[in-house]
C-alpha cells in the first residue's frame, strides 16, 4: 500500500512539475507587448505628423493647395492618434518617446504615393497586429486608442488615393476638412450628428485647411 502511495505521489508530483509552465502563463509579458507595440505605433504617429507637415509645404511651393490641406488635416489626426497612444501608454506604466526622422519630402505626386503606402500598411498590417495582441491581453484602453487609428488611417489612405487620381485638379486654395479631436477620423463633409468612428458628438470636430 505505502509502496503505491509513494508511486502515485511520485508521479503526481511529476504532473505538477510538467504542468507548471503551462499554467504559469506570463501575464506579466502581456502588458509589456502591448506597451512596445504601443510604442511603436506613438512614434510612428510622431513621425507621420512631421512627414505630412513637411509634405504640406511641398504641395504648397508646388501650387497643390487642395493637397496641402489634406495633408494638414492628416497631419492634425496622426498628432491626435499619438496623443491617444502617449495616454494609453502611461496608464500601462510607460513614458511615450519618440525619435523623428528627418521626411524623406519628394514631388506631391510622390509624397502622396508614399502616404497612401504608409497609411495602407498601417490599416492592413500594423494595426490588426497590435489590436490582435491588445485583445488577447485584455488592455481596453489600447484596443481604443489603436482602433482609432486603424479607422483613421483607412481613411487617410481613401482621401489620398482620390487627391492622387485627380491631381491634376488639386491646385488651388485648399477645402475645409474637418478632423474629430477625439479619435482623428477625417472627412471633407460632417453630414452626421455622431462621428462615425468614436461616436462622439460632431462638435468635437475642427476644421483643418
Ligand atoms: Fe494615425
Ligand atoms: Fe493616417
Ligand atoms: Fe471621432
Amino acid at each position: 500500500m505505502l509502496k503505491k502511495c509513494i508511486l502515485f505521489c511520485a508521479f503526481a508530483a511529476a504532473a505538477t512539475l510538467i504542468a507548471a509552465p503551462a499554467v504559469a502563463v506570463p501575464s506579466a509579458d502581456r502588458p509589456s507587448q502591448t506597451l512596445d507595440n504601443l510604442m511603436t505605433a506613438y512614434n510612428g504617429e510622431s513621425n507621420a505628423h512631421a512627414r505630412y507637415l513637411a509634405f504640406a509645404t511641398k504641395a504648397d511651393t508646388e501650387g497643390y493647395g487642395k493637397v496641402a490641406g489634406l495633408f494638414r488635416a492628416a497631419a492634425r489626426a496622426e498628432e491626435i492618434h499619438a496623443q491617444n497612444h502617449a495616454a494609453a501608454i502611461a496608464k500601462l506604466g510607460g513614458v511615450a518617446k519618440a525619435v523623428i526622422a528627418p521626411a524623406d519630402v519628394k514631388s506631391t505626386k510622390e509624397n502622396l504615393e508614399a502616404a497612401i503606402q504608409g497609411e495602407t500598411y498601417e490599416r492592413d498590417t500594423m494595426y490588426p497586429e497590435f489590436l490582435k495582441a491588445a485583445r488577447a491581453a485584455g488592455e481596453k484602453g489600447a484596443v481604443q486608442t489603436l482602433n482609432y487609428a486603424k479607422t483613421a488611417e483607412a481613411e487617410h489612405a481613401k482621401l489620398y488615393q482620390e487627391a492622387l487620381n485627380n491631381l491634376d485638379q488639386m491646385k488651388g486654395e485648399s477645402p475645409k476638412y474637418y478632423v474629430c479631436t477625439v479619435c482623428g477620423y477625417t472627412v471633407k463633409v460632417v453630414d452626421f450628428k455622431k462621428c462615425p468612428s468614436c461616436f462622439n458628438g460632431k462638435d468635437k470636430y475642427v476644421v483643418v485647411t
